[in-house]
């Protein structure tokens, strides 16, 4: 059965959630690998809203098994709370699995976040500010605590009191900020040990034993390939490595063992907090946009940044993943607008250039280059692709011939029956590559494959 890896192939909030939900009831297990709760997302399941910023939503469909690998910063407060939240409307939570390996967002982190943020100045980022990058900042500096040190108290406590001391000095002499009590925060979180001590376990293994016994495994990311640490907009970005490859790194399992990385991709663009954006649209046009795509932040409730498809972005996010195929959402947020735009290269000077570039200053100075498509007025209503209205489905080819890879799936509403699957993504391994193929040999496969 192929592991089928979904991230997101924009800056976030492309309607992840929704998909991972999709495929959730198919799947056995559903990983999460890297992040925190700096990602949130909404689903709508029978009329009811869940808002999970931690544990996969596949935890809401009965007999699954629900990850949070080692990948994660884990804030224990933000779980426990969920975990009472799924009880509360009577989901039993007994499927969910946290790694031994994963790291924990201390309080102390979030306080950094907060206060790092403000001395940045104009070069904000426009963090969640939910303690993301002093975590991960500890992980690799070798100072942050794993979910599995909880389980040797005496260690911890020793641990505690040393970390704590360097983190106060840094609060208290630095920042002018109140420091914290580490017996204080002892107690705390042996409280939260005993909450979720059940569910702590080696989830490598798990996850591994499961693709042994040929299950399907979901492998749900989190932000989106231009947050990511290496591959994005750095510095705006988030500290851990939402691409494909970091579900192998996040979730102990080879990259051989991955079958198809699903992209998902919003019509439009959005993004939330600070860095370049080369296709945001300002003023009325954006507002519009916004408000009927609903883009306020889940996790921050913060207005987002909106902006039209861009393809440059979009195939440097096919190039850094692998992806093999594509989601494309929200196509209902886009009815109205006519003609819908798409960005196909970027002007440099005098120069057009069809990859990504690394330098924000170079970014900076890129000019989108439009291409314009015919708008649709009504929010689509379909069973079939080719009863998607004209205009739709060419927008989708012309997605597909821009970044040679084919669209498997479509979204046009919250709901679940507003979904379109155009294949079964964990019974069949993906076609060789696609990436180099031409936009046309992989519009043919598609189109054979649907026939
Ligand atoms: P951090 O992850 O809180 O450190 O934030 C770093 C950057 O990533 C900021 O621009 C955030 O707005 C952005 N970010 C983090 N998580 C998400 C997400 O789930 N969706 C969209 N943007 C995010």
């Amino acid at each position: 059965m192929p592991a089928v890896v979904v991230v997101g192939a924009q800056w976030g909030d492309e309607g992840k959630g929704k998909v991972t939900d999709y495929l959730a009831q198919t799947a056995d297990v559903i990983v999460r690998c890297q992040g925190g709760n700096n990602a949130g997302h909404t689903v709508v399941v029978e009329g009811r809203e869940y808002r999970l910023h931690l544990i996969p939503s596949g935890i809401i469909y009965p007999g699954k098994t629900c990850v949070l690998a080692n990948g994660m910063v884990i804030d224990l407060r933000g779980l426990v709370s969920e975990i009472g939240q799924l009880r509360q409307y009577g989901h039993d939570v007994g499927g969910l699995k946290v790694s031994d390996r994963a790291h924990l967002v201390m309080p102390y982190h979030h306080r950094l976040d907060v206060l790092e943020e403000e001395r940045r100045g104009s070069f904000q980022l426009g963090t969640t500010r939910r303690g993301i990058g002093p975590a991960y900042a500890d992980k690799a500096a070798r100072d942050g605590f794993r979910v599995g040190d909880l389980l040797e108290p005496e260690y911890f406590r020793q641990r505690l009191r040393w970390v704590v001391r360097e983190k106060n000095l840094l609060l208290e002499r630095i920042y002018g900020a109140e420091g914290f009590d580490p017996d204080h925060l002892y107690e705390e979180y042996m409280r939260y040990a005993e909450e979720i001590a059940d569910f702590i376990c080696d989830t490598s293994t798990l996850i591994n034993a499961a693709l042994d016994a040929g299950q399907r495994v979901l492998f749900e990311g989190a932000q989106g390939a231009m947050l990511d640490l290496d591959h994005g907009t750095y510095p705006y970005v988030t500290s851990s490595h939402p691409v494909a490859g970091g579900a192998c790194v996040g979730a102990g399992v080879g990259p051989t063992r991955i079958d198809r990385v699903l992209g998902v991709v919003k019509a439009y663009t959005s993004r939330v907090g600070g860095g370049p954006f080369p296709t945001e649209i300002k003023g009325s046009l954006g507002d519009r946009l916004r408000d009927r795509g609903g883009e306020y932040g889940t996790t921050t409730g913060r207005p987002r940044r909106c902006g039209w498809l861009d393809a440059v972005a979009l195939r440097h996010a096919v190039l850094v993943s692998g992806i093999t195929d594509l989601a494309i959402t929200k196509l209902d947020t886009l009815a109205g607008f006519d003609p819908i735009r798409v960005c196909v290269a970027y002007r440099h000077g005098e120069r057009l250039q069809q990859s990504f570039p690394s330098r924000l200053s170079v970014l900076e100075r890129c000019q989108p280059v439009y291409e314009e498509l015919p708008g649709w007025t009504e929010e689509p209503v379909a069973s079939t692709f080719d009863s998607l209205p004209p205009a739709v489905r060419r927008f989708l080819e012309r997605v597909e011939e821009l970044t040679g890879i084919p669209v498997r799936m479509v979204s046009f509403g919250r709901e679940r029956d507003k979904t379109l699957c155009l294949s079964d993504l964990f019974a069949t391994p993906a076609a060789k590559s696609p990436l180099g193929a031409t936009p046309e040999m992989v519009y043919t496969n598609r189109r054979t494959e649907r026939e």
